[in-house]
């Protein structure tokens, strides 16, 4: 039998990947999978946390390991953090092995959502949304190279609906 294609969900800082990929993932019936839980998980500390210890660098060398052990599994909804997908060998794997779909809003909308919000990092300390906002411009193509895009800025069962059509129609045409 062929393999179940991940659902995975990509896109910048508040665009909902975990709430979306939640609801998403109830709707198809399919487990949940949140990459930066599993990191803390495996880490047994915050990803704040491992930022201070380990720098950005350790935190990506611990997504990629996470993720590639995600993209071997099969007929998961996987919500990915925001820089998961700007990583070549990351995306391209996740790309291989399932329905990568990019949650897509305007920048002020993101902000609005999580600028404020403690426990992300790169969200940290002076000039945060002038730094946050270049982030948004420089990783937008990477975003764009998803299997498909969903507006992300809509009431959530709109966007999850549309994650769920999206996914469905790839798969049963059986192409990512
Ligand atoms: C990051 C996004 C975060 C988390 C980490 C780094 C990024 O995930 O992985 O703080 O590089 O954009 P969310 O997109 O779930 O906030």
């Amino acid at each position: 039998m062929a393999r179940r294609a991940n659902l995975v969900l990509v896109g910048f800082m508040g665009a909902g990947k975990s709430v979306v990929g939640r609801a998403a993932a109830e709707r198809l019936d399919m487990a949940f999978v949140d990459a930066d839980a599993m990191i803390e998980a495996d880490a047994g500390q915050s990803i704040p946390d491992i930022f201070a210890a380990e720098g950005e660098s350790g935190f990506r060398s611990r997504e990629r390991r996470v993720l590639a052990m995600i993209a071997a599994e099969e007929g998961l909804v996987v919500a990915t953090g925001g820089g998961a997908f700007v990583q070549p060998d990351v995306r391209e794997r996740l790309m291989e092995t399932g329905v990568t779909i990019h949650l897509d809003a305007p920048f002020d909308v993101l902000w609005e959502r999580v600028g404020a919000q403690p426990g992300r990092p790169l969200l940290a300390g002076e000039g945060a949304k002038e730094r946050a906002e270049s982030l948004y411009c420089s990783r937008l193509a990477e975003y764009q190279k998803a299997h498909a895009r969903v507006d992300a800025n809509r009431p959530l069962p709109e966007v999850v609906q549309g994650v769920v059509e999206v996914y469905r129609e790839r798969v049963d045409n059986d192409h990512h």
